[in-house]
């Protein structure tokens, strides 16, 4: 069997200035810092407020600054996929749209819409284009500018959702770093319970769409809960049994930060300490496509060569899953 596996060898992420936090929420809606703390973790969240700017102006961002930290350029970049559900147009893809900001000639791209599980999806995706031996560099991006499609009169979404953007570099590895193994799995019958509807060719944007607010995101919180807290936590513990690991062999558990209790959940089943879990749910929100780059940024300065961690997300769809890595890398 081929040695050949796609290694993560460079880590940025880029979110936006202006901090919407829970006191200023508490001005626009009838919540209180309290119950958003005690039953998500979140503190505030960054929002994206330059016009004209959406979801490819952050990813661009964050691309920019991956490049400089390896030292290779745009035209270095064979793939780009950008997982986002918030593109900023229908088409062509935000992915395209990256290409044109960050200059890059030689790529080809496409954008992957599994909502909160998008970053492992495309991770996957980009680590089987590296394993091909057809690509030496993989851009994956996760990006979400949530903020174009929350209603800030809804209490149970608004206090919940940020914007940034996250993106790794995929090269060609055969020294034994890199992804090992992958679960990634969907449930089409969460289709109601999570959803953003008045976009799509099925029910499309009309002037009574959206009076009835349907362009914006839905979501039954405590039915999506169930499911979250239980295939999140049910898929990693399989991926670290097929791969006879044990909660000591896991330097670090790198969660979608959807809610602190799902993550919690997880993280116990695995039999992981806090500790080793990253968390910045209470800096970013929920940024859906971008969780767990931001947490790898935010992190890589503790991870070590060698390092077993576990990536795990669900979202929209239903989607969700889990991916085992080694790190490749001391920075
Ligand atoms: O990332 C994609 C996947 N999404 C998820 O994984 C999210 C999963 N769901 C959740 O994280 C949680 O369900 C929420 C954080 C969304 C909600 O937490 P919950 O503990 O499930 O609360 P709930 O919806 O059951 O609401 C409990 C109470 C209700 O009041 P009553 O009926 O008990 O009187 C709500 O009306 O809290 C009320 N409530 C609020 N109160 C203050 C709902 N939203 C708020 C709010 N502030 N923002």
């Amino acid at each position: 069997m081929s040695s050949l596996r796609a290694a993560i060898t460079a880590v940025s992420g880029w979110v936006p200035e202006d901090i919407l936090d829970n006191h200023q929420l508490e001005q626009m809606v009838e919540t209180n810092d309290e119950w958003i703390q005690t039953r998500t973790g979140i503190k505030e969240r960054r929002i994206l407020k330059k016009e004209g700017a959406g979801t490819s102006y952050m990813a661009t961002k964050a691309i920019n600054s991956l490049l400089e930290k390896r030292g290779i350029t745009a035209n270095d970049i064979d793939v780009i996929i950008c997982a986002t559900i918030t593109p900023d147009l229908l088409f062509p893809s935000t992915a395209n749209l990256i290409c044109e900001q960050i200059g890059a000639k030689n790529a080809l791209s496409f954008d992957l819409a599994a909502a909160c599980s998008g970053f492992i999806y495309a991770l996957e995706t980009g680590s089987n284009f590296i394993k091909s031996g057809q690509y030496k560099k993989v851009v994956v991006v996760g990006a979400d500018k949530m903020s174009a499609i929350i209603d800030y009169t809804d209490r149970s979404t608004c206090i919940l959702f940020g914007d940034g953007a996250g993106a790794v570099l995929l090269e060609p590895d055969e020294e034994g770093y890199g992804v090992y193994d992958s679960i990634l799995k969907t449930d089409g019958s969460g289709k109601d319970l999570l959803r953003a509807k008045g976009h799509g060719s099925a029910d499309p944007l009309t002037p009574e769409n959206i009076i009835k607010g349907e362009h914006f995101f839905y979501q039954e919180g405590k039915a999506v809960f169930k499911f979250a807290v239980t295939r999140m936590a049910d898929v990693s513990a399989e991926i670290m049994k097929r791969n006879n690991l044990t909660g000591d062999d896991i330097a670090y558990l790198v969660p979608h930060q959807a809610n602190k209790r799902i993550i919690e959940a997880t993280a116990k089943r695995m039999g992981v300490g806090m500790d080793k879990v990253t968390l910045n749910i209470q800096k970013f929100g929920n940024t859906t496509g971008a969780t767990i780059p931001l947490c790898l940024w935010e992190f890589e300065k503790d991870f070590k060569k060698g390092d077993n961690i576990v990536l795990a997300a669900f979202g929209g769809g239903f989607t969700w899953g889990s991916v085992y890595l080694k790190w490749a890398y001391n920075s």
